[in-house]
């Protein structure tokens, strides 16, 4: 079967007033249908960038992406919205939704593009809700009524509630407590049963541990678990030797080396 997500040799570049801003380098990444996968990073080290790329909200500067089979990187905006709305569902830290709307309203919100007449709206958004666990007396309450965990359950039916084949997360359960963030854990470990795709980005390893696979993310290169280890036991080795000057000599695939950086942004060829 084709992959949810196969990436190769991503670069986004970002271009600002003070120059160029290579986020990610190089990056390949495949993720099978139906996996769960966590992505770890230190903040600013390209995350989000990534999130972007593979929720086709944003487009690599080069390299290659096929979405269940479909190559999405050259697609126009408005194929790449329609593989949004249609293959495609997203949960944030922030939980992104509208306070003085009810909690159905905020659900049915994907759903305005699309051709269901209003009761069938209303009807997947009943289910969506129902998936996530919130009970039903919250439904017809507005959304700035509800705790952080169910904010965040509401957020995790409205990705729902298009029935999208795989589900992004972009630090889910940063603003929630150890409890109720287990909840919205659990809540996605349920729909992964479901046959969801699940890729999520976290800073939190107990939250990664839900996941079936890690990868990190450092200076926009991706490291497997071992990979990580090797890194970091380079860094370590080459600061007892030298001190923090020398920092990253020991790893040497992966060298944070500036000059061998410079370089690589220069091999990219749409510079
Ligand atoms: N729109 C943009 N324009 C220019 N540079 C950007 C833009 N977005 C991100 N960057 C830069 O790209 C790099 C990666 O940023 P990104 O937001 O992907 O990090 P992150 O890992 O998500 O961090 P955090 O954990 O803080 O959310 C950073 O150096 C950032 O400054
Ligand atoms: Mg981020």
């Amino acid at each position: 079967m084709t992959p949810a997500i196969d990436v190769r040799g991503v670069w986004r570049i970002y271009e600002t007033a003070a120059g160029y801003t290579p986020a990610l380098r190089g990056v390949s990444l495949t993720v099978a249908r139906g996996e769960f996968l966590a992505i770890m990073g230190p903040s600013g080290s390209g995350k989000s960038t990534l999130m972007n790329i593979l929720g086709c909200l944003d487009r690599p500067t080069t390299g290659s992406y096929r979405l269940e089979g479909i190559e999405v990187s050259d697609l126009s905006e408005d194929d790449l919205a329609h593989v949004r709305s249609s293959r495609l569902g997203f949960v944030f830290q922030s939980f992104n939704l509208l306070p003085r709307a009810t909690v159905l309203r905020n659900v049915m919100l994907p759903l305005v593009y699309s051709d269901l007449p209003p009761r069938d709206r209303e009807l997947a958004a009943w289910r969506a809700l129902r998936s996530v666990g919130l009970p039903e007396e919250h439904y017809l309450h507005r959304s700035n009524e509800l705790s952080g965990g169910q904010m965040q359950r509401v957020a995790i039916a409205r990705a729902l509630v298009n029935d999208p084949t795989i589900i992004f997360a972009d630090e889910p359960t940063g603003n929630l407590d150890t409890a109720t963030g287990e909840m919205v854990m659990r809540t996605f470990q349920r729909m992964q049963r479901r046959g969801k795709t699940i890729v999520l980005i976290t800073h939190d390893p107990e939250v990664a541990e839900w996941a079936d696979r890690t990868v990190h993310i450092r200076d926009g290169r991706l490291f497997s678990d071992e990979e990580e280890r090797s890194y970091l036991a380079g860094l370590a080795r080459a600061e007892a030797a030298d001190g923090p000057s020398r920092e990253g000599a020991g790893a040497s695939s992966f060298s944070p080396d500036p000059a061998q950086r410079r370089t690589k942004i220069l091999g990219v060829p749409c510079l």
